[in-house]
């Protein structure tokens, strides 16, 4: 098979069985999101909120800006290199130097918040600049941009639903945005009322899985509807971290940080079980992570 553009190798991600994990009876799986072209998960957010502006004319003579701590940033760089959109991306100036080297090189323009803001800050410093230029920006606004939850209810839940051949009982996943969760978990109810949707979040406000939010302390974003989960769970950095570690080790799996907490979540919710496939998420790879303390 030809790509006519690389934007169109990004879904379609493998599941593959985490056989070392499971409890007798429960079968756990992740899907490797990293084998997107972009290197995350938010390739599939990415996508559907730069194709939806374009189709609705919201990019025409426009920058799109968004505030990310970095896997958004860079699937929005490559695409807008992709598709001919100017990028800007508002990130905290402590994300991990690979991520904003990556995203300058498919000439995305950053702009620095402060860091002791976290990714809140980057949030109110992006909004700023749209208020005083509204007709500068395109304001992709990730958190609360439908078309990023609609990315895994079109994209994610089917392919997990097609890949488990419908036999999916619990889906785990972490919480950035809430994109992922909500989406996926729309797409497989619609197809199975029963199966039970877990969301993960750090233990602790200061915490050392990027990419995953924690709730009570953030701001909360307004694709977020935490009524539609079944359950949300804790993961501790140390667990996530651990857990991260035995994936590289036993599995050849070179899972990052968040990767590690979805893993301890899916397992943590197959403890409880004497039957079931569990399906959890790995949003990227170690290797953005090894410049990183
Ligand atoms: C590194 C990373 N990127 C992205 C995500 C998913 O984020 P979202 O909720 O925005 O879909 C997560 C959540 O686990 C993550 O850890």
């Amino acid at each position: 098979m030809i790509f006519d553009s690389l934007v169109s190798a990004v879904g379609n991600t493998p599941l593959v069985r985490l056989r070392s994990l499971e409890p007798k009876g429960v079968e756990i799986h992740a899907k490797l999101e990293w084998f997107n072209p972009g290197g995350s998960v938010k390739d599939r957010a990415g996508l559907q909120i730069v194709r939806e502006a374009l189709e609705s004319g919201k990019l025409r003579g426009r920058t799109l800006i968004d505030s990310t701590s970095g896997n958004t940033g860079i699937a929005y760089a490559w695409i807008g290199a992709a598709l001919g959109v100017p990028v800007a991306l508002v990130m905290p100036e402590n994300v991990s130097e690979a991520r904003k080297r990556i995203a300058r090189a498919f000439g995305a323009q950053i702009i620095f918040s402060d860091p002791l803001e976290t990714s809140d800050g980057a949030i109110r410093l992006a909004r700023k600049m749209v208020r005083d230029e509204p007709d500068r920006w395109f304001y992709a606004d990730q958190y609360s941009n439908e078309a990023n939850p609609r990315a895994h209810e079109l994209g994610t839940a089917r392919e997990i639903w097609e890949q488990t051949e419908g036999r999916v009982t619990h889906a785990v996943l972490g919480i950035g945005t809430g994109g992922t969760v909500m989406g996926t978990g729309r797409g497989l109810r619609a197809r199975n009322p029963r199966v039970q949707i877990i969301a993960l979040e750090p233990a602790e406000p200061m915490h050392g899985l990027e990419g995953l939010k924690h709730m009570p302390s953030s701001i909360v974003p307004a694709i977020y509807q935490e009524a539609e989960l079944d359950r949300k769970l804790s993961i501790e950095t140390d667990a996530g971290w651990d857990m991260a570690e035995r994936l590289i080790r036993d599995e050849g799996l070179l899972a990052g940080h968040s990767a590690g907490a979805a893993a301890e979540g899916a397992l943590q919710v197959a403890r409880e079980l004497d039957k079931g496939v569990v399906v959890t998420l790995f949003p990227d790879r170690a290797d953005r992570y090894i410049a990183s303390p």
